[in-house]
């Protein structure tokens, strides 16, 4: 393990989340066949959990998104580089999101997707931030609330890092920067 990690959450306690949310899950889309829309590349390793975890039917989108300059500052611009291939006009549609930190990420997301008129819209995170001056969107269903700090594994990375551990770590001092790019 890398030296500059340090375990905030066991893979157990996060399979605890999942399992709650999907059954938060199960209990409102039982007979509704949601298209799980998965925002890339981070929320990959949860959706790939919850969907199996949720036990109805579900179709699965991607879409991917990237911020340029610095994500922690007002003028970082959202954008959507992929977009769902699948139509989700009528459709009960769920975003899931590994983690939301300002909001700007899923923000800009659920008004992209709410220009094609889905049935409904709501948003699954699996963690949230805990910041000061307030959250730009609120998960309709929200794992955990961690402190502030860069966070790693569960599908998270740090420059493409360290997405494949199966518990959540936090980056030492001097390991991260706000920086922008691929989400
Ligand atoms: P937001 O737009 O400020 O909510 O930032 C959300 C996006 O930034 C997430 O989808 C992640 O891809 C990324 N992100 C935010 N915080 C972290 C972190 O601590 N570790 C890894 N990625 C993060
Ligand atoms: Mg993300």
């Amino acid at each position: 393990m890398p030296g500059n990690l340090k375990l905030i959450m066991p893979p157990e306690e996060i399979h605890l989340l999942v399992l709650r949310l999907a059954a938060e899950l199960r209990r409102d889309y039982a007979d509704k066949n949601p298209v799980m829309v998965g925002v890339m590349k981070g929320a990959f390793v949860f959706l790939a959990d919850l969907m199996r975890a949720m036990k109805i039917p579900s179709e699965i989108e991607f879409i991917r998104a990237g911020s340029y300059g610095r994500r922690d500052t007002p003028s970082t611009e959202v954008r959507i580089t992929n977009d769902v291939e699948t139509g989700i006009k009528g459709r009960h549609v769920v975003l899931v999101e590994e983690i939301v930190d300002r909001g700007r990420t899923v923000s800009k997301v659920m008004e992209h997707l709410k220009g094609k008129s889905p049935a409904s819209l709501k948003l699954c995170s699996l963690f949230m931030k805990r910041v000061e001056d307030g959250h730009e969107v609120s998960p309709d269903y929200l794992g955990a609330e961690i402190d502030r700090g860069f966070v790693v594994g569960y599908g998270l990375d740090y420059k493409e890092e360290y997405r494949y551990l199966t518990g959540l770590y936090v980056v030492g001092a001097g390991g991260v920067g706000g920086e922008g790019g691929e989400e």
